[in-house]
């Protein structure tokens, strides 16, 4: 198993589905990655960190080969990122956008029939109002290299680092649509999980952001009134990765207590 991005939402996943098998953890930041390994080897895990950057192709070819030292790989678990108050507009388009694309076209080439992939995206790229049937096309199909050149992508049309993570999570969706296309022809299966809040670092860094009481707000008025965790993620990915979910593939599970229901139709709908 391949798990990119050591926080807390990766390892409830790998917890939940990793046993019995090599999971090589990789993440910008050893010292996560370390941790992440360190924690789960003392629960019977078996598992190895390295230091990768999903940004970098390169970076994403060496954990896979990293991997493969191993066997087979079987499983992806993709939830590195960064977030709207963690980085740069540039950097979230590179990561989260750019990055997530060459990791699921990287692993496509490799995953053993029988294989499944979950990538994290986010409520965000749902509430952002829809885009042309042109547009998402683009998302969905431009060759990975020429992704961050796309005019809808250049600063001119990228308002704020928010407006670059809900493209970067659009993106996402549409990437796994065409991607699970062809997974499928090597018998394999690549969706994605679309979280609402759920308490992390990444979402404490929000929470202290200046987008910090708009996000309690948030939390506040959806319909399930309180933040997730990490571990209601991993129900949805342990469906996702197990055989019960063998006819799901190409598709995008929002998990997040009710908030985009409520800012579409209910109290969070924007004055
Ligand atoms: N926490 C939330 O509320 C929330 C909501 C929706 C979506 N998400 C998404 O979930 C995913 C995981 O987030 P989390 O909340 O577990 O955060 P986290 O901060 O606990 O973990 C994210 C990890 O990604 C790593 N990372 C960042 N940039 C990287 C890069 N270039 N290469 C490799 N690793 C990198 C970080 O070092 C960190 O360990 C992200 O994609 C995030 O956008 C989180």
């Amino acid at each position: 198993m391949i798990l990119t991005g050591a926080g807390q939402i990766g390892m409830a996943i790998a917890r939940r589905v990793g046993y019995g098998m090599k999971i090589v953890i990789g993440d910008r930041s050893l010292k996560n990655a370390e941790t992440v390994a360190d924690i789960m080897n003392k629960a019977g895990f078996d598992c190895v960190a390295v230091e990768m950057d999903l940004a970098s192709r390169t970076s994403v070819r060496n954990i896979i080969a990293e991997a493969r030292k191993y066997g087979d790989i079987t499983l992806l678990v993709n939830a590195a990122g960064v977030s709207p108050s963690q980085a740069p507009v540039e950097t979230i388009l590179k990561v989260d956008l750019y990055g997530t694309a060459v990791l699921l076209e990287e692993v496509g080439k490799v995953i053993v029939e029988g294989g499944t992939g979950v990538t994290v995206s986010s409520q965000s790229g749902h509430r952002m109002p829809a885009l042309t049937p042109e547009q998402d096309r683009l998302l969905a199909l431009t060759p990975t290299d020429e992704l961050l050149a796309l005019p809808m992508l250049q600063p001119g049309n990228i308002e704020s680092t928010l407006h670059a993570y809900q493209m970067a999570k659009r993106c996402n969706v549409k990437r796994v649509m065409a991607e699970a296309v062809k997974w499928g022809e090597r018998g394999a299966r690549i969706n994605s999980i679309s979280p609402g809040i759920i308490v992390t670092p990444l979402a404490i860094d929000e929470f202290n952001g200046p987008r910090g009481d708009f996000y309690k707000n948030m939390f506040a008025k959806c319909p399930a009134g309180r933040p997730g965790t990490a571990d209601e993620v991993a129900n949805v990915a342990e469906l996702l990765l197990s055989p019960q979910g063998a006819f799901i593939t190409g598709a995008d599970f929002l998990i997040d207590g009710g908030a985009t229901a409520s800012y579409f139709y209910g109290p969070l709908q924007p004055q």
